[in-house]
């Protein structure tokens, strides 16, 4: 499963009003594990005290380039060759100017021309500044080396202007930081991940629908997204956010979504149906609410297409299919049954009667089958530690 858990992450602060956001920032690197050490340039240091980070971090915080108690140990040397990643947040105009040119007359800009690690750039100053065309240059030339940014958004700024230049918000960054951390094995590829239920409306203000969360369908668009895949997450109504870096597709209906999925399958490398998809809708829409009067209501179904069915069939040279059954009796059996019937690649089956491996559980767990008669029971997992278990056999598969 990516995760910042054991990563070694060199985070440089520059003299910038935000730097008491990236605070937060650190404090939730920690709790999820990682090893951050802060490095702040003198400028920072005015904004906020190296103790703050220190104590959010648990690491000492390094802010000289030749500090008196270094001893033997050169820190921009130990520290480029740790890192893991670097993010310097926020990255103000002068240290931009700095990693641009390669001037290293602070610890920051030396530790970073000095490591090997990715490097993610969150720039953030007033609007002027950051459209001024040597504040453009020094980004494209960054880009240029490979660095990744995450560009400040707009709004109010500390200066009382209004315009681009506000820190990117943690929920931006955090995508972007992991998936440098995480070994890209989608790199190039189209991920089509569908998630949730359905909702097939009997009148304007009741429907039928079942119980799915999305749960497991946005934690595995996550995790490709974070392998590096261009995610497409074609979802019925749920309560969940779409993963930053994802392309959402909202669909309501079964109709809709086989719309959207074929609409998108046709150039995928991997399609992953995770929605339970309604298999029935009422065979006639009311226009107006139906009355409580009408006692004797029956409703009369009719079938939904079979989505992942039809994506079997179309199925081009190459393209990886995965399916979901949602089962209640014999996992293996029905599996079996589905991955043969829908010219699957791989399915998952689920048992969801149980309740930590139901719809709504944090938890699952999968048998997987494959169509070369591979079976592989999945431990009780998380849905994101699931999401990256299957990912890595579709992963196997398109190598
Ligand atoms: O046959 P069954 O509905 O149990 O198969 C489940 C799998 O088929 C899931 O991957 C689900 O997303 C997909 N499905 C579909 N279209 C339907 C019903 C199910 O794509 N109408």
């Amino acid at each position: 499963m990516s995760s910042f858990a054991g990563k070694n992450i060199v985070i440089g602060v520059s003299g910038s009003i935000a730097a008491f956001k990236v605070a937060g920032w650190v404090s939730a690197l920690a709790k999820a594990e990682a090893n951050v050490t802060v490095i702040m340039t003198e400028a920072a240091q005015r904004f906020v005290t190296p103790l703050t980070f220190a104590a959010l971090s648990g690491n000492r915080v390094h802010g000289q380039m030749f500090a008196p108690d270094a001893g033997e140990e050169m820190p921009h040397i130990c520290l480029a060759r740790e890192a893991d990643a670097i993010l310097v947040a926020p990255a103000s105009a002068q240290t931009l100017a700095r990693l641009a040119h390669g001037l290293t007359d602070d610890l920051l800009a030396t530790v970073v021309l000095a490591a090997q690690a990715p490097v993610l750039v969150c720039p953030a100053m007033n609007s002027q500044m950051y459209n001024h065309p040597a504040t453009r240059a020094n980004l494209k030339t960054l880009r240029g080396y490979g660095y990744h940014v995450v560009e400040p958004a707009s709004g109010a700024l500390a200066c009382g202007e209004q315009g681009q230049g506000r820190l990117a918000e943690w929920e931006a960054v955090w995508p972007c930081l992991l998936r440098l951390l995480t070994p890209q094995d989608l790199a190039g590829k189209k991920v089509v991940v569908t998630a949730g239920p359905t909702r097939e409306a009997i009148d304007p203000a009741r429907f039928l629908s079942n119980r799915s969360s999305g749960k497991m369908g946005y934690a595995l668009a996550e995790e490709a997204m974070l392998r590096g895949g261009e995610v497409v997450l074609v979802s019925g109504p749920t309560a969940l956010a779409a993963p930053a870096g994802v392309r959402l597709k909202p669909v309501v209906s079964a109709l809709e979504m086989y719309e959207a999925v074929l609409a998108e399958a046709a150039d995928a490398d991997v399609v992953i149906k995770a929605a339970a998809v309604a298999d029935y809708r009422p065979a006639e829409f009311f226009a107006d609410k139906v009355k409580k009067e009408k006692i004797d209501l029956s409703l009369k179904l009719c079938a939904n297409p079979d989505i992942l069915l039809e994506l079997g069939r179309r199925k081009r040279r190459g393209q990886i299919l995965v399916g979901f059954a949602a089962e209640t009796g014999n996992l293996e059996a029905a599996g079996r049954k589905k991955l043969a019937a829908k010219n699957l690649d791989l399915i998952a089956a689920n048992n969801v009667k149980a309740d930590n491996t139901g719809f709504a559980a944090d938890t699952n767990q999968l048998l997987l089958l494959s169509a070369d008669g591979g079976s592989e029971l999945l431990p009780l997992a998380s849905k994101s530690a699931l999401a990256a278990m299957l990912l890595d056999r579709v992963a196997a598969f398109l190598a």
